[in-house]
C-alpha cells in the first residue's frame, strides 16, 4: 500500500514534489487555532495499517513542535504502521555544548523530545559539528542526506573556474566533498566568532588563486555575518565577485539584501526562499523509501 504523506504547515511546493517522489498518497487534515490559540487538529484519512510519513519542515520550530506532536501521536493512536518525520532542516543542532554555565544544551532535550514520537527521521545536513552523528542525541534510526552532490552537480553546470571556500573549520566536512565531485579546488578559512553577529575571519594568501571564481560553501546562513564578512575579505585581496552556496538560508533580517550585494546567493530548497536553486526532494524521497522497505 502506498504511504500516507501529511504536510504540516511546510511548503507545498516541496509537499507536492516529496508526495510525487515517495508516490505516497496525500494525508487529509484540518488544523486551526482554537479562540484561545490552542491547536485542533484532526486526521481525515484512514491510516489503519498505513505508513504515514509527516512532512514538519522545523525551521522556526518552537509553534511547530506541539502541532508535530499531535499528529504524530494521534496517527499511532489511529494504527499508522509506522511514523516517518521528513525535515528537511533540523533545528536545534548548533547549541551542542555548554557554552556558559547552566546553559541548555539544546540539542540533547530535543532529539529526545522527537525520538519518542517518530519511528524515523530524514533530515539534510544537520550541524554535526562537535555532535558528529545523529545517534547522539537521537534514539530512533534516522537518514542524514548529504547536499554535497547536489551542490556540485549545480556548479558544475553554473561556473566556470570555481574555488570553493569554507569560511571555517567546520564548514570542510561539506566544502571539501562538494570540490572532490566537481573537481575543482577548495580553501578553507578561519573564523573567530565574538557573538551572533560578530565575526573575524582570517585569510590564507590567496595569490595563487586569483582569476578563479570564488564559491563559499556553508550548511546555513543566518545573520549571514560568516558568509559576507568572508567575502569582503576576499574581495580585499583582489579576488572577483563570486557565489555564496547555502545548504540552508535562514536569512535572519536583512542578511539576504546586504549578501546579495557582495555575491550571487543560491541555496538549497530546505528552507523555501527567493534564492533556492538547487533540489532536494528527489534525494529526501529516496531516503525514506529505502527505509520503509526495510522489513
Ligand atoms: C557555524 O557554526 C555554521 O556552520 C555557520 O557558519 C553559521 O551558522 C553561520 O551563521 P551566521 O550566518 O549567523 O554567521
Amino acid at each position: 500500500m502506498k504511504p500516507l504523506l501529511f504536510n504540516l504547515d511546510s511548503d507545498p511546493f516541496l509537499a507536492n514534489q516529496l508526495r510525487h517522489h515517495l508516490d505516497a498518497d496525500s494525508g487529509l487534515l484540518n488544523t486551526r487555532q482554537f479562540p484561545d490559540q490552542e491547536t485542533y487538529l484532526r486526521i481525515d484519512s484512514n491510516c489503519q495499517n498505513r505508513d504515514c510519513v509527516i512532512f514538519c519542515n522545523l525551521y522556526q520550530p518552537n509553534s511547530k513542535i506541539l502541532p508535530l506532536i499531535f499528529l504524530a501521536d494521534t496517527l499511532r493512536e489511529l494504527g499508522a504502521a509506522r511514523v516517518v518525520l521528513i525535515t528537511p532542516y533540523l533545528c536545534y543542532m548548533r547549541q551542542d555544548i555548554r557554552f556558559q554555565p547552566g546553559e541548555c544544551v539544546n540539542a540533547y532535550p530535543f532529539g529526545k523530545l522527537l525520538s519518542q514520537h517518530v519511528d524515523f527521521l530524514v533530515t539534510m545536513d544537520p550541524h554535526l559539528h562537535r555532535i558528529h552523528a545523529l545517534d547522539e542525541v537521537y534514539q530512533i534510526p534516522t537518514a542524514v542526506v548529504p547536499a554535497a552532490p547536489l551542490i556540485a552537480f549545480w556548479v558544475v553546470c553554473s561556473i566556470v573556474e570555481p574555488l570553493f571556500i569554507g569560511p571555517d573549520s567546520e564548514s570542510e566536512q561539506w566544502v571539501s566533498e562538494v570540490a572532490r565531485l566537481a573537481e575543482a579546488p577548495y580553501v578553507i578559512m578561519e573564523k573567530v566568532r565574538h557573538g551572533d553577529r560578530d565575526v573575524d575571519i582570517h585569510l590564507p594568501d590567496m595569490t595563487q588563486w586569483q582569476g578563479y571564481t570564488p564559491v563559499l560553501v556553508d550548511d546555513i546562513i543566518s545573520s549571514g555575518k560568516t558568509m559576507q564578512n568572508t567575502l569582503k575579505a576576499l574581495q580585499n585581496v583582489g579576488l572577483s565577485r563570486g557565489y555564496c552556496i547555502g545548504v540552508h538560508g535562514l536569512f535572519a533580517d536583512n542578511a539576504y539584501a546586504e549578501l546579495k550585494q557582495l555575491a550571487d546567493v543560491v541555496t538549497t530548497r530546505t528552507v523555501p526562499h527567493a534564492s533556492n536553486q538547487i533540489e532536494i526532494a528527489e534525494s529526501l524521497a529516496k531516503a525514506v523509501t529505502e527505509w520503509l522497505r526495510t522489513p
